[in-house]
């Protein structure tokens, strides 16, 4: 992982596809041009024949979070107007789509019958070939790749579990380099504050070899899988050992760490089979709360870099009133959330605010693993999950 978002890096964002943007529409001016400098700069116009205004981001399953994710980034950096929609809603809706607006389309296998449908429908609409369509995929043969105008590979290799993990963070990886190409185009991202955002990007894949080193003993016992874990040799396995058997987990979290929760959730459902549901943490208040008690977990992702810190720090105070166990994941340099306002607190290094999403899933894809091992799941393969719906 470490490693692929090196690449990212180094490549300056997306290994694009070789031969695909010679398929640019000539009328939208930008052949030559890489898919991020095709993105950033049909954004508003500058240096194409195109002002694109609205950005349209679709997907399914973990690509619809990175989606979400996405949108946050880009919002926040380059102030573009994004809405994200499921693709399994977006193919029967009527899209409102303007020429000049740009259609991307997340799918890590390219192959989701919902979002490669959602594409097509795009493309016939009265406006559909003057829409910039982006996939941003995972496989390079696929559908979506052959289909879309430009195609950004996020090169994430092929992933053994059905459940998505390394593929999620390195689109997100992509929409972080994404969201500050686009913000320099739109003028607003300065210079200052996109270099420091870049220096932060730069460390985040040691930062994340450093979260795997720590939580990750289990996965490295190759030859040893049958052989459990002893209590304590990492924070994640011991929260894993007292929560495997609960019925429901709730996982909170705001702004940029929202989209973190729903992804937690999800890992949680598919690989222990537990019922766990996502939300904004200030959501709690309108429904979740009435749920929490001593038998309900809540994973609270709370770094002190959110700006919404100190709200999500009274969230926790709520669920501790009403006896639920919280487990936060904040930065290692954060010391307010110990027992016994917090059950358990998993730490990550520290990075900008943007970033945080990036860190703390990796805690989360673990534990969800984790679970699954305790119950005797097949993680790889969890029951009926399929790694692609591609079925009509
Ligand atoms: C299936 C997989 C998920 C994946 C989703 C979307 O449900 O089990 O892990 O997130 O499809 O797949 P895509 O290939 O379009 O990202």
């Amino acid at each position: 992982l470490k490693q692929l978002l090196e690449k990212h890096l180094k490549a300056g964002g997306g290994v694009e596809i070789a031969g695909l943007r010679d398929k640019l529409p000539d009328s939208h001016g930008l052949k030559g041009r890489t898919p991020l400098e095709v993105m950033a700069a049909c954004s508003h116009g500058k240096g194409a024949s195109c002002s694109h205004r609205k950005i349209s981001l679709i997907g399914s399953g973990t690509s619809w979070h990175v989606s979400l994710l996405a949108e946050y980034l880009i919002e926040h950096i380059a102030r573009i107007p994004v809405e994200v929609q499921y693709a399994s809603e977006f193919r029967y809706r009527q899209p409102l789509l303007q020429p000049g607006d740009i259609l991307i389309v997340v799918s890590n296998s390219g192959e989701t019958t919902d979002a490669v449908e959602s594409l097509r429908k795009v493309r016939r609409s009265p406006n559909g070939e003057s829409v910039l369509i982006i996939a941003v995929v995972n496989e390079v043969e696929s559908t979506l790749a052959r289909e879309s105008d430009v195609a950004i590979n996020v090169s994430a290799g092929s992933e053994v579990g059905v459940a998505s993990t390394k593929g999620f963070s390195a689109a997100s990886m992509i929409f972080a380099l994404l969201a500050a190409a686009l913000g320099q185009e739109t003028g607003t991202f300065v210079a200052a504050e996109q270099g420091v955002f870049l220096d932060h990007i730069k460390a985040i894949p040691d930062k994340v070899q450093t979260v795997l080193d720590r939580e990750s003993k289990s996965l490295k016992r190759e030859g040893t899988a049958d052989k459990p874990l002893e209590i304590g040799e990492c924070a994640l396995w011991d929260i894993a050992c007292q929560n495997a058997l609960a019925q429901n987990v709730i996982f909170l979290g705001r702004g940029f760490n929202f989209p973190i929760a729903l992804e937690g959730a999800m890992k949680c459902k598919e690989l222990a089979y537990i019922h766990a549901e996502g939300y904004p943490a200030a959501e709690m208040k309108h429904g979740p709360i009435a749920l929490i008690d001593q038998f309900m977990p809540v994973v609270v992702i709370c770094p002190k870099a959110d700006t919404g810190y100190e709200k999500i720090k009274a969230n926790i105070e709520e669920v501790k009133a009403r006896s639920g166990a919280v487990i936060a994941i904040t930065e290692e340099t954060n010391t307010e959330l110990q027992a016994p306002l917090c059950e358990h607190v998993i730490y990550v290094p520290e990075t900008h605010e943007y970033l945080m999403p990036l860190l703390c899933v990796i805690p989360l894809q673990l534990l969800g693993y984790m679970m699954g091992v305790l119950r005797g799941n097949e993680v790889d393969n969890p029951r009926g999950l399929i790694k692609s719906v591609s079925t009509k």
